[in-house]
């Protein structure tokens, strides 16, 4: 079933404008609006109270809710090529009976602040970004920026501001501040990749962890998989580690737990760094598919999470279906079959903006659409069996995280306005995984959507056990009427608008969030 967008006023509703383009390409949302979003954040706020809009906010949602985005896409009139090469910078909207307060900060990173005194780009973007000056200023400039921009999670008593290619950056859970780089107590080397997806296990081993990653990538690559306590006296603690060498160039952005695994997909991407070196080129556009090659799952048995005395076992390879991967929504381990399930975003191709686009002005129908597809792995045999869950254009799927590793019945996603074909994201889909039924929130034609964040209802001690769906999704949505950000929080079970707050902030387009509950 299909929720209508809600036509309240202040709601990011139709224009007359939106319709005109709306009527001429069949889209739904206006070109204008959409592209709106890519711009600086100059301010930075600290703790001011937010109101509702619209409806009023859950008394017994307590904790924060923290997003990590690109929020610097310009200096001295010179943009970056692609907004993913923006500084990070964090929002935090802090919840407590009833009321809000929002705080937002740039990480004080290396990079972010010589630029900041020099009022220009200093350095190369990894996805084409090149600073002024042309190719001789670029050629052989292989220093990286840590942007600090794609994830934001917290561990212990700090926040950890994630960028995939090195270390995270550590800051204050309350005020933002940057404390500074950090090697978590001497387990990361200096500038040691660092995935910007850990997944939480909500405590298959006892205690909840936080398990993550890291590859050191080249001909050859290693993985290294780590476990850290995740709550309590212990939080932030490695409890287990293993490394493993694979065949090839792993180019891996976020990966899947189960109780027992580690699952990566490995993309059959190929890797020429020339065009970087020589200055052509970012380096994440030097990536390529290998026409005809196959990708494969990589599936690492997890460290710590079985008989310690045992040998660990070898990383087990499936082939995988065709197609290109950046995030998972789950995994879980089938005890009726066997067999191991994950659930991806699948692309046709490696989606990349060449090196002569701008990407304000980039052409949806020419990019693969992301379509959410359940693989079957039969571990013994090591065949995989995929179907699509879900053929509209998706990104940014998540489930409860109590379910996180387990067969979750719910999913919720970001997906287009639009049923089929690539379009920007504008709505919200739950996805009964076990029955296929939809509910969908939409904020078309002027509203945009980020990643939704699933927040469980905090648990009460009468209350028999909470309904997997019971809780709320937190979105930050892009605002083209009012050219800002609102958020809006929807009921998770049938996706019925809670609240709206018309944040006094105006965020570009952000990459990943999460929710950390109160105490
Ligand atoms: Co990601």
């Amino acid at each position: 079933m299909t929720i209508a967008p809600s036509r309240d006023s202040g709601s990011p509703t139709g224009s007359a404008a939106a319709e005109t383009a709306a009527g001429r390409s069949g889209a739904a949302y206006d070109r204008a609006d959409w592209a709106s979003s890519f711009r600086n954040v100059l301010g930075e706020l600290d703790q001011v109270p937010l109101v509702a809009a619209r409806g009023t906010i859950p008394p017994d949602l307590a904790g924060s809710l923290y997003r990590n985005g690109p929020g610097r896409l310009e200096r001295g009139g010179h943009w970056l090529h692609h907004p993913f090469d923006g500084d990070g910078m964090i929002t935090a909207l802090r919840f407590e009976a009833g009321q809000a307060v929002l705080t937002n900060r740039y990480v004080r990173t290396e990079g972010w602040l010589e630029e900041e005194a020099a009022g220009r780009f200093l350095y190369r973007g990894v996805f084409g970004s090149q600073k002024p000056g042309g190719l001789l200023a670029n050629a052989f400039d292989l220093r990286m920026k840590n942007i600090a921009n794609t994830h934001v999670v917290r561990l212990g008593d700090q926040l950890l501001a994630l960028w995939e290619a090195s270390s995270p950056h550590a800051l204050d859970p309350d005020t933002l501040e940057t404390r500074g780089l950090t090697l978590l107590d001497g387990v990361l080397g200096k500038g040691e990749a660092f995935s910007a997806h850990p997944r939480f296990d909500p405590g298959h081993h006892g205690e909840p962890r936080m398990v993550t990653f890291g590859v050191k990538a080249g001909p050859r690559s290693t993985i290294r998989v780590m476990e850290f306590a995740a709550s309590g006296p212990r939080a932030g603690q490695l409890l287990a580690e293993r490394h493993d060498s694979v065949a090839g160039f792993a180019f891996l952005h976020d990966f899947a737990i189960t109780p027992r695994y580690a699952v990566f997909l490995q993309n059959a991407v190929a890797f020429n760094p020339i065009p970087f070196v020589v200055g052509l080129k970012g380096a994440a556009q030097c990536l390529a598919s290998k026409p005809g090659e196959q990708g494969h799952f990589l599936i690492v048995p997890r460290p710590g999470a079985g008989d310690s005395s045992a040998e660990p076992a070898a990383p087990i390879v499936v082939p995988a279906p065709e197609g290109f991967v950046f995030h998972h929504l789950n995994a879980f381990e089938d005890a009726a079959t066997g067999e191991l399930v994950v659930d991806s975003i699948f692309y046709d191709d490696f989606p990349s903006i060449g090196p002569g686009v701008d990407f304000r002005s980039v052409d949806f129908d020419t990019l693969p659409a992301g379509r959410l597809v359940r693989t079957r792995l039969n571990l013994e045999h090591r065949t995989a069996t995929s179907t699509v869950l879900e053929e509209r254009c998706c990104e940014f799927a998540m489930v409860n995280p109590e379910r996180q590793g387990l067969d979750a019945r719910y999913g919720w996603t970001a997906v287009a306005e639009c049923e089929r074909g690539n379009a920007p994201l504008q709505a919200i889909e739950k996805l009964d995984l076990h029955t296929s039924e939809r509910r969908v929130w939409s904020a078309a034609p002027r509203g945009f959507v980020s990643e939704p964040v699933m927040v469980p209802r905090p648990a009460t001690q009468t209350s028999a056990a909470p309904s997997e769906d019971d809780g709320w999704v937190l979105v930050l949505v892009w605002n083209g009427a009012r050219s800002a950000s609102d958020l809006v929080i929807l009921n998770a079970a049938d996706l019925s608008e809670q609240a709206v707050l018309e944040l006094p902030l105006a965020i570009p387009y952000g990459l990943h969030g999460s929710w950390a509950a109160l105490g």
